[in-house]
């Protein structure tokens, strides 16, 4: 089953309202972390796992996001001038070559499951990647290099999900799965008492073409949005989609402490930051 997944959708559009008013006027997939914004990572990421169309799904701030995989030829001749050949090379292979942007513009933030409709002409008939950029995940190989994987083994669609405390399933899509990892239930935003499980879905999804058609039919759910959950609730009865526990660390970018564990991670992980940053934190914390 070796095919290949080309497409990797990115919905971009949500208006980010818990990191307001950092998210005004840019995306919240801008934030850094370190020196990248949460799109490169992402775009990396599904880079890696063999993608060579990504297909952005942009609201009403797209520029930034449009302008940071374009590329800045001004910007490329001064660093070229001051012999900043690192920082030209870190600027010019965001994009490498083979991979073609998209950008699609939703025009009304009506939901994540609307969103990935939206890219539904560009991905055509094939199985494709989704990547929610605000759940950024440290694991190596990358999460979408091991959903990959695990489509070569079983086809079918691929959600990966990991545990969560009880009391939080109210923030997630929840799945129940029999022993094969075969999700025959998903819920989304469940009240714990009404949770089948704590297995909940993160941002990262490998689907087969046939959720478009599903999605096509999804009527408003949770909070009066069109739910990628809901669709694929309405695909478990016809096509296979199993949970993935990933291996690796999930930080939540769209909340405000997440944010900051990730850039407190990535940081000590950086050549130019890790010793000094440790030797910060040690000092901060023993005031
Ligand atoms: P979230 O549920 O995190 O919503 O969306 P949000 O609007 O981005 O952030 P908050 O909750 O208001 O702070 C999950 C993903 O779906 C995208 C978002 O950009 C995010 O990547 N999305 C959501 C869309 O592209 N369009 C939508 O209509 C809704």
């Amino acid at each position: 089953m070796g095919i290949k997944i080309r497409s990797a959708v990115f919905p971009v559009a949500g208006r980010g309202t818990r990191f307001l008013p950092a998210t005004k006027a840019s995306p919240k997939e801008m934030l850094p972390v370190v020196d990248k914004p949460l799109i490169q990572y992402a775009v990396e990421e599904a880079i890696d796992a063999g993608a060579t169309r990504l297909i952005f799904v942009t609201g009403s701030s797209k520029r930034a996001i449009e302008d940071h995989f374009d590329i800045d030829p001004e910007l490329e001749q001064a660093l070229l001038d001051g012999g900043k050949d690192e920082l030209l090379r870190s600027v010019r292979d965001i994009v490498p070559e083979g991979v073609s942007c998209i950008y699609i513009r939703q025009g009304k933030p009506l939901g994540l499951g609307h969103a990935v409709l939206c890219a539904r002409t560009a991905v055509g008939d094939e199985p494709f990647f989704v990547h929610l950029a605000d759940d950024l995940i440290a694991g190596d190989p990358p999460c979408l290099t091991q959903m990959a994987g695990e489509y070569a083994r079983h086809g079918g669609s691929v959600i990966a999900v990991e545990t969560v405390p009880h009391e939080d399933t109210s923030s997630y899509g929840i799945v129940a799965v029999d022993e094969a990892t075969r999700i025959t239930e998903i819920v989304e935003k469940p009240a714990p008492d009404e949770a089948p499980s704590n297995s909940a879905v993160v941002g990262r999804y490998l689907l087969s073409a046939e959720i478009f058609d599903k999605l096509e039919t999804t009527g408003r759910g949770a909070g009066g949005e069109i739910q990628l959950t809901d669709a694929i609730a309405d695909l478990l009865a016809e096509s296979p989609v199993y949970a993935y526990s990933f291996s690796g660390k999930r930080f939540d970018c769209g909340s405000k402490l997440g944010y900051l564990k990730a850039t407190i991670a990535y940081g000590l992980d950086h050549p130019d930051t890790g010793e000094a940053l440790l030797a910060h934190l040690r000092d901060l914390l023993e005031d």
